[in-house]
């Protein structure tokens, strides 16, 4: 069944009714114009479970599923599946929801494009921080000028997880997990920062594996530089007990930053105009601006300064429902919705680029990713375990 544009009502349903299901079953059943048909795990009492809680159907398989009539289907499964779900689905006809990370690697999305380009329905991946009112404004007003232009570039995602958050014998592996922090936590901020700062052209990283026991990294860090001529490093943790998701980019007109650590509000949201040159020269500072001036180049006026703050709007944090609202209102409207599979590949191949640059020990430009590249099929590149592990050093 192909997305209805012009009706009232979407259809939708869920497989995979697990820990994250959960939210987005909360965001269809608040919706007024969404029916949660049914949903489907393959721990079929599970699906009982969760279909009993949100007042909807647990069917057997994704085909009597399909059969049953649905628009949209949310897939919440481990990545790994996602592929063979999703692929499965849009060939049913439906649209699909697809969450984070969309695969786990770039031939994996090629799979998932094709299944998309030949599908009456579409797919859309869940990356719910673009969604919240601080990136949209950010993204809208970087987009037009209005902040300046970025030059320098943060990403943070310092989180933390102890040894017993990898006891279920799927985690910590390649084959479980498909790659480490930096695919799997990371993934979150490495999207907002593209979709913050553009097209990225290279990456030089380095990875390691200081203290968990896991098969990758722990703990990753890279310099990444922007089609635009931009800069920037990317820093990504399990190792860090003040948690913390941060992006930062300096433009030609102020600082924008945004700190948080699973979602963000308009209030997590800052921006610091450039010095203004008089109040600078008062406390002794060279704002490095011409006398006067209180420009950000050449006719850029200095009324820039307040385009942050004009452009507050109402309040939406950075959750699934901000996205899923949109998806919904953007399907029954015959829209496209903003946060297509192509949208998200950029992502995935700064992921694959920070793995192979830091266990090739090797600079890898964007260009480089092609379908013959090692990388192209497995995060590790296929290297044998033991020269991952000589790249990355052991856990205790
Ligand atoms: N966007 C976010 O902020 C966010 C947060 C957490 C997890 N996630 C992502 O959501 C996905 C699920 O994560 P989770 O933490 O909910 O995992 P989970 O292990 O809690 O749940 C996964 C569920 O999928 C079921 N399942 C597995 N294979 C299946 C299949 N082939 N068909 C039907 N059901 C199947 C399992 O039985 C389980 O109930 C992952 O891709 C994860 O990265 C996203």
């Amino acid at each position: 069944m192909s997305t209805p544009g012009g009706a009232d009502r979407l259809r939708v349903g869920i497989v995979g009714c697990g820990s994250i299901a959960r939210a987005h079953a909360l965001s269809y059943t608040g919706h007024p114009r969404v029916d949660l048909v049914g949903v489907v795990d393959i721990d079929q009492p599970r699906a009982e479970a969760f279909a009993e809680t949100h007042g909807s159907t647990a069917f057997a398989s994704r085909q009597e599923l399909t059969d049953a009539g649905v628009d949209l289907v949310s897939v919440a499964t481990p990545p790994g599946s996602h592929t063979e779900v999703a692929a499965s689905l849009l060939e049913a006809g439906c649209s699909v929801l697809l969450e984070k990370p969309p695969a786990t690697a770039l031939a994996d999305m090629d799979v998932l494009a094709a299944a998309d380009a030949a599908s009456a329905g579409s797919l859309y991946v869940v990356f719910q921080h673009r969604h919240g009112s601080g990136a949209r404004r950010a993204s809208r007003l970087l987009q037009t000028g209005a902040l300046g232009t970025p030059q320098v570039a943060v990403c943070e995602t310092l989180w933390y997880r102890p040894d017993s958050y990898f006891l279920p014998e799927w985690r910590g592996t390649w084959s479980g997990e498909g790659g480490g922090p930096t695919l799997g936590h990371a993934i979150h901020q490495l999207d907002l920062l593209l979709h913050l700062m553009g097209p990225w052209e290279t990456v030089t990283a380095r990875a390691a594996r200081i203290a968990r026991p896991v098969e990758f990294e722990d703990v990753s860090l890279g310099l990444v530089t922007f089609a635009s001529g931009a800069v920037g490093t990317v820093t990504t943790s399990l190792l860090s007990p003040r948690e913390l998701s941060r992006i930062r980019v300096d433009t030609t007109s102020g600082t924008l930053e945004v700190d948080h650590v699973y979602g963000y509000r308009d209030a997590d949201w800052s921006w610091t105009p450039v010095p203004d040159p008089d109040a600078a020269a008062r406390l002794g500072r060279d704002p490095g601006l011409p006398a006067g001036g209180g420009t950000d180049g050449p006719g850029t006026p200095l009324t820039d300064r307040d385009a942050w703050a004009a452009s507050a709007d109402q309040d939406r944090p950075s959750n699934h429902r901000a996205q899923i609202e949109q998806l919904v209102d953007d399907l029954l409207a015959g829209r496209e919705h903003q946060t297509t599979l192509a949208s998200t590949r950029p992502t995935m191949e700064l992921v694959t680029a920070l793995y192979a640059s830091a266990l090739e020990r090797q600079t890898v430009a964007r260009t480089d990713l092609t379908e013959d590249h090692p990388y192209y099929s497995r995060l590790d590149g296929g290297r044998p375990a033991e020269t991952v592990t000589a790249r990355l050093g052991t856990h205790p």
